[in-house]
């Protein structure tokens, strides 16, 4: 029973964690755009992002990765035999990897926060595929365990989830050109009028 109430809340552990993994490096691409916006909506949109990754980095993110982390520990208590198995060293493989992505990701809240942060909204987007792909990979090992396929059909996903990704930077790259071009063009309007 004990077996079962942890992984329970090892799912919802995981779940809370990814929402707050995703929903911070959104933050993080809004507050690097608020850069390039005038005074004083500048320092306004700055000091608001900065007060809500903060939230959601110590009340929604840390705690979710913590309620995974104990009760994978559980977990493993109660079914030691586990630790014996390939899917799993693989499995914490990609969770030491998660772990480093998630205190980078508290690096980066408080390099925003000293406006020392040299990232651009594009390579920020790109980041965020970086835990989809382990989200997927984490819970295929985790679902299929060392009979892991390798057929057509995961091949044929694994291609989607990664084209996916792909025509989201696409799409987000299109919006950034076109926001540009808007500017320069509403820029050049004065000038044309005088
Ligand atoms: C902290 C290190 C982790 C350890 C030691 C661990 C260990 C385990 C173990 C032993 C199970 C039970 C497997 C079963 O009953 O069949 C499990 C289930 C599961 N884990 Fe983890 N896990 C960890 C982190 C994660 C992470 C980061 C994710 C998601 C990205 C994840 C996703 C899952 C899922 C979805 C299940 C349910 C699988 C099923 O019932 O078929 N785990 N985990």
């Amino acid at each position: 029973m004990a077996y079962t109430w942890f992984k329970a809340f090892h799912i919802i552990g995981v779940v809370v964690w990814f929402a707050g993994l995703f929903y911070l490096v959104r933050l993080f691409i809004y507050h690097i755009e608020a850069e390039q916006e005038p005074e004083p909506a500048n320092t306004i949109l700055k000091n608001q992002y900065q007060i809500m990754e903060k939230r959601l980095f110590n009340i929604i993110t840390t705690p979710g990765m913590l309620v995974t982390v104990v009760c994978a520990i559980g977990l493993l208590v109660t079914q030691p035999n586990f630790l014996h198995q390939t899917w799993l060293h693989f499995k914490l493989g990609f969770v030491a990897l998660l772990l480093g992505y998630h205190f980078y990701c508290a690096r980066l809240v408080k390099l925003l926060e000293q406006g020392k942060c040299n990232w651009t909204s594009q390579q920020m987007r790109a980041m965020n595929e970086a835990p989809t792909l382990m989200l997927v990979v984490i819970v295929m090992l985790a679902v299929f365990k060392n009979s892991l396929p390798t057929d057509i059909t995961a091949w044929l996903i694994f291609g989607l989830v990664i084209l996916m990704a792909v025509t989201i930077q696409l799409y987000a790259k299109k919006r950034r050109l076109d926001k540009e071009k808007q500017l320069a063009q509403m820029e050049q309007l004065p000038q044309q009028e005088a």
